[in-house]
């Protein structure tokens, strides 16, 4: 019987030729960190609904929707139509526009903390804003963050988003630059506090809302309520971001699911639509600081695609798709589907594997023989794996085993984000079944070759 990897590089030749002339073009083969796999990933040529087809003609149910942009699956028919009809008008009027008007209105009336908006040109130059204007409003230069926690790739916010979490800085990001962040391990309010106690530099926090990349360690409502009152009581700029979770978890993101206010959220991916594009939106005091006043320093914001109007287009086609309701409700329950069916197949099997996560969020665990989530279990109840440990759950992973799972799935017409995935509104239940019963099947071929 042919391994795993020779069965893959057999039946995905087309996709192992571009890479060969990929490896000339790019450092990696790849263009996006996640999409290296050993020895070459997929090209894809088309994708609609919960879908997409690569160039050996393959049918692949995907599970990365557009690194999460895509709520509503791929090319939603109205998206679709809203973007062909501004294309025609102009990708880029180098004005303002009726369009950013009405993105930014859905995003007040969506967002419960959102008094006031300003666009960007994406999830990191977001998140890079939010701590800029959260160290003018405090006047504070440092801020917190969480080991595990992804808030996108300027310079200070990659300490500790990946393991050795303890390491002071990451390559190519200068130590003075990494000293402004500093990291605490994830759902320990003692912690930090007395990191905040220590350091009297630290103006803010900044958090992914369900836990660090996306839930890897999932984060129960009570922290984030916890939270807030230490951030409110230590005059702390409390930054939620919500460029995945935003309009995702619920409508209002996380902070409307779980009723705790940021000041100010860092948005991204579905908010355009699953074209490029970012925002700030927060209290009206902290964005204050876009604005020239006197005796007040103003943060200076250029940026070239800030508010584009074929990301507007995108964005308030999908925005009122999901204000209109039942969007967040069919990817959330399409996810609760395929965690429990998953878990039945473990259970049944025996196999050491957990599927766990919130919302529309789905991973899978190797080597868990820990208390194990009931079918009924709601969003926020299912315990926590290895008691939260971000080291068991978030730190350094067997390539070998993400690689071998990926294939498996890809042998089976999946698209599994390595160990993860995330759904859209358009998986259907028989999607979510297919694929349960390909992650069964995935686990015994490893296990065949000692890598489950
Ligand atoms: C939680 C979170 N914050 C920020 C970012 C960065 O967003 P972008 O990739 O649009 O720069 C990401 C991207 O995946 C993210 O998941």
């Amino acid at each position: 019987m042919p391994s795993l990897a020779e069965r893959y590089a057999n039946e995905f030749p087309q996709s192992r030729a571009r890479f060969e002339r990929a490896k000339t073009l790019f450092p990696t083969g790849v263009t996006h960190d996640t999409r290296m796999m050993d020895p070459f990933p997929v090209y894809v040529e088309r994708c609609a609904g919960a879908h997409k087809w690569d160039v050996d003609g393959h049918d692949l149910i995907d599970y990365f929707v557009g690194h999460g942009s895509h709520i509503l699956g791929h090319s939603a028919p109205e998206v679709v139509a809203a973007v062909q009809a501004q294309m025609a008008k102009g990708t880029h009027p180098g004005a303002c526009h009726d369009l950013e008007l009405e993105w930014a209105t859905l995003v007040t009336e969506m967002i419960p903390s959102a008094e006031r908006v300003r666009f960007t040109g994406s999830g990191t130059e977001a998140t890079m804003m939010a701590l800029r204007l959260a160290r003018l409003a405090s006047g504070k230069p440092k801020f917190l963050k969480f080991q595990g926690h992804f808030h996108g790739w300027h310079d200070a916010v990659t300490v500790a988003s990946d393991p050795p979490y303890d390491a002071a800085t990451v390559p190519g990001v200068p130590e003075e630059l990494a000293h402004v962040c500093v990291a605490v391990a994830p759902n320990d309010l003692n912690l930090v506090e007395a990191a905040l106690t220590r350091d009297p530099d630290i103006g803010a926090v900044i958090l992914e809302p369900t836990g660090g990349h996306w839930g890897a360690v999932p984060i129960r409502g009570e922290f984030l309520t916890g939270l807030r009152d230490l951030c409110t009581r230590r005059n702390v700029v409390l930054i939620f971001d919500e460029v995945i979770t935003g309009f995702r978890v619920a409508p209002g993101g996380a902070q409307e699911f779980y009723r705790v206010t940021p000041d100010l959220t860092a948005l991204a991916k579905i908010l355009a639509g699953g074209l490029p594009g970012g925002c700030v939106a927060g209290r009206a005091d902290i964005l204050a600081y876009l604005e020239p006043r006197p005796g007040k320093p103003k943060m200076k914001h250029p940026g070239t695609y800030n508010a584009n109007p074929l990301s507007a287009s995108a964005g308030i086609a999908t925005l009122k798709r999901i204000k209109a309701g039942g969007v967040c409700e069919a990817a959330n329950e399409s996810a609760r589907m395929l965690r429990n069916q998953i878990n039945a197949r473990f259970n049944a099997s025996g196999a050491k594997w957990l599927a766990y996560c919130d919302f529309s969020m789905v991973r899978v665990l190797p080597n868990y023989a820990g208390p194990r989530p009931l079918p009924e279990m709601a969003d926020n109840e299912a315990p926590v794996p290895f008691d939260g440990d971000v080291n068991r759950l978030d730190g350094p992973k067997n390539a070998k085993q993400v690689h071998a799972l990926r294939q498996a799935m890809l042998l089976q017409g999946i698209d599994w984000w390595g160990t993860a995935a995330m759904t859209s509104c358009a998986h259907s239940t028989a999607d979510i079944s297919v694929t349960s019963g390909a992650m069964q099947t995935a686990i015994e071929w490893m296990a065949a070759e000692g890598l489950a």
